[in-house]
């Protein structure tokens, strides 16, 4: 490993970086890598053609942390910033920060607070953070027990990791039994669902928080919006998020208590608890306006920047980031000079006809080079494929749909108006067979 040497005359020392992830949360990290000062190699695993244009991609299973382990030793990497959630529960950070590498992200105990719903409900409640009322259940009886003091909608929460797919809202007391049934007898998300949270309904609109923090200090990022149905008007499926906003207008005080009653309190609860958590903190908050006077409360943590809120998020940040992130890996975020975000983004998500049910991949993509002003364009579903002839062979390599939420389309602005406007005129301009997206992203704040 490389010997760390602070320069003089206060310039930062540079590292090299290798973000791990594949999807638009993590193209749009490796850009703001691409920017910092404290940037020298940059590079990711397994990222995907758009990332591949700023940093060098390697094609590894980020899922075996040996992998991941023997790919720093090669590249002589110094930092490494976890992009997705499974890696960090699996204990990658440990792995690495035991190996004296730098990370981003929270070790296997602090990742609990997403990989468990049941640790993270019973932490709120040791630390008196604000959630709605739970039963955790490890039978079908005691799901029964949970629902029969509920009325519908009843929100049932699957324990354990679910890519976006483990919370159920049935409003049929049957339904909820069945779901409940399944999701014990492994079915559903096999032993994701094994434990099961039920709690009480939090009405109001949801809101992203997330904070870069060492575990004392924290950076806020600007509050967001996910939008997560699949079709206008909030209908259709859950997706993994089909766009977001930022910043929510939000009633005077609600960073405030986000701040007071849920972050503060968390990172002191980590501390207490001898969790020694670096990396970013995501609030899945609820705000409730009813009676005049807002509250917040936690709908869930993640431990790890959100998809799509950190493409919509990051562009408005007027600091250093990758500063910010190595300051954190390195407990010393306080010394780091906060930065202030300014303008709005809007990101809309373009994804592959049928998803998030079953859809196709290989369809060549067009009009990614059209380049218009605070549009920035980050890959998430894509990969490579060639041309063919007439007599099928092979031609140009060209970019081709490869996943579900193919690509995330970001306008920024000095208002909401310009910066909708623009990710729409992008969109419009972007083409592939079957691309369906949503045309009210951000209808909250129209
Ligand atoms: N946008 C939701 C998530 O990242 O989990």
């Amino acid at each position: 490993m490389k010997k760390k040497i602070k320069t003089l005359f206060g310039d930062p020392e540079k590292v090299n970086v290798l973000v791990l992830g594949s999807g638009g949360r993590e193209h749009c990290l490796v850009e703001a890598l691409s920017k910092s000062r404290v940037t020298a190699g940059l590079h990711c695993a397994p990222g995907n053609p758009g990332i591949a244009g700023i940093a060098s991609v390697h094609d590894i299973d980020i899922r075996y942390r040996r992998s991941v382990k023997n790919l720093c030793a090669a590249l002589e990497i110094e930092f490494v910033v976890v992009g997705p959630e499974a890696p960090l529960a699996d204990g990658v950070a440990d792995e690495l920060r035991a190996n004296g590498i730098r990370v981003f992200g929270p070790g296997a105990e602090g990742a609990r607070l997403e990989s468990s719903k049941a640790f993270a409900k019973l932490f709120m409640r040791r630390h008196d953070i604000p959630t709605s009322p739970f039963d955790i259940c490890a039978s079908v009886e005691e799901c029964r027990a949970a629902l029969m003091t509920r009325t519908p909608p009843y929100v049932i929460k699957a324990d354990g990791l679910a890519s976006g797919k483990g919370v159920f809202l049935p409003d049929d007391i049957e339904e909820a039994l069945s779901i409940c049934d399944e999701l014990m007898r492994g079915e559903k998300l096999g032993v994701a669902g094994k434990k099961i949270v039920i709690e009480d309904f939090s009405p109001g609109k949801e809101l992203t928080v997330l904070a870069i923090t060492d575990g004392s200090a924290y950076r806020l990022l600007e509050p967001s919006r996910d939008h997560k149905r699949a079709f206008d008007g909030d209908r259709g499926s859950n997706t993994g998020g089909m766009g977001a906003y930022a910043p929510v207008t939000l009633p005077p005080g609600v960073m405030d208590m986000a701040r007071d009653r849920v972050l503060v309190p968390t990172l002191g609860g980590l501390k207490m608890e001898g969790i020694d958590f670096r990396g970013v903190l995501y609030m899945g908050l609820m705000l409730d306006e009813a009676g005049g006077s807002p509250s917040v409360s936690v709908v869930e943590y993640n431990v790890r920047f959100g998809d799509p809120e950190t493409q919509a998020v990051v562009p408005l940040y007027g600091g250093d980031l990758g500063e910010a992130m190595l300051a954190a890996a390195d407990g010393r975020l306080g010394e780091c000079e906060a930065a202030h975000s300014s303008g709005c983004s809007l990101c809309v998500v373009m994804a592959s006809g049928g998803y998030p049910g079953a859809f196709r991949r290989g369809f060549p993509i067009s009009g990614l080079d059209k380049g218009l002003p605070g549009v920035h364009v980050y890959h998430g579903g894509t990969g490579y494929g060639h041309k063919r002839n007439a007599a099928g062979e092979k031609g140009k390599r060209e970019i081709l749909t490869a996943g579900g939420r193919v690509l995330s389309v970001v306008g920024t602005g000095d208002t909401f108006a310009e910066a909708k406007e623009r990710a729409y005129a992008m969109t419009g301009a972007i083409s592939f067979e079957g691309a369906h997206y949503r045309k009210d992203i951000g209808w909250s704040e129209d």
